[in-house]
């Protein structure tokens, strides 16, 4: 299991491009273009959250990535996992980790799009046992409390640190099996 790693703007713009059509109206409530995309990951300070899981230790290709902008004790929320690897749980991964990194700064509601249809979304919500009210703008968002900070969140963000010292220990052993293997995971 890999370590859930922040991420560059390029890297979150190369995956939000790499996402299918319905997945990006999911994701920005509308079918955002290549041209909104850019100008979207533009306009992100640099005080966001970017973060993420790869397609493996050795690629720069983001799998599920999370953008996190925080504002006081709320905070937005921009989630989004690549087509071919939905349904392994990296999405679920990246929202725990997500949840416990804004609880351990004093965030208490999370925002975020969430279209009507977006079974998927309020699944993975509903699994996580955190609220959800559903605001009132024809419900394209939802608004979710989430706990005050607690030892289990701490604790979480501490060992995906140390997630993340193992997988950049083990990364030119990787490199150097894929060479072997002639493997390509880019
Ligand atoms: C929502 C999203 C991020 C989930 O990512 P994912 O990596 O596929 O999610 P996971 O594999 O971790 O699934 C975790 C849980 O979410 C729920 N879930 C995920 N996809 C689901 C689907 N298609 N149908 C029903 N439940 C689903 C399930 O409860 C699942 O747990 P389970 O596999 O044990 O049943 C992904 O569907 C996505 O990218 N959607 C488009 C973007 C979007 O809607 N963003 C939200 C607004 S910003």
């Amino acid at each position: 299991m890999s370590a859930i790693e922040f991420i560059t703007k390029e890297q979150l713009e190369q995956h939000l491009l790499e996402l299918d059509p319905e997945s990006l109206v999911c994701r920005f409530g509308y079918p955002a273009s290549k041209e909104t995309i850019k100008r979207y990951v533009e306009s992100i300070p640099e005080t966001d959250l970017l973060f993420g899981i790869k397609v493996s230790i050795t690629s720069e290709r983001v799998a599920s990535a999370v953008h996190l902008a925080i504002n006081g004790k709320t905070a937005e929320l921009g989630i989004s996992t690549l087509p071919e690897f939905k349904r392994r749980g990296y999405g679920e991964r990246v929202l725990r980790y997500g949840v416990d990194l804004l609880r351990n700064r004093g965030v208490t509601q999370i925002y975020s799009i969430c279209m009507p249809d977006n079974s998927p979304l309020m699944a993975l919500i509903r699994k996580l046992n955190i609220t959800t009210v559903t605001s009132s703008y024809g419900q394209k968002e939802a608004m979710i409390s989430i706990p005050m900070a607690g030892i289990d969140s701490i604790l979480a963000e501490l060992r995906n640190d140390r997630l993340i010292i193992i997988d950049s220990a083990m990364k030119p052993w990787a490199q150097l099996w894929e060479r072997m293997l002639n493997i390509d995971t880019k």
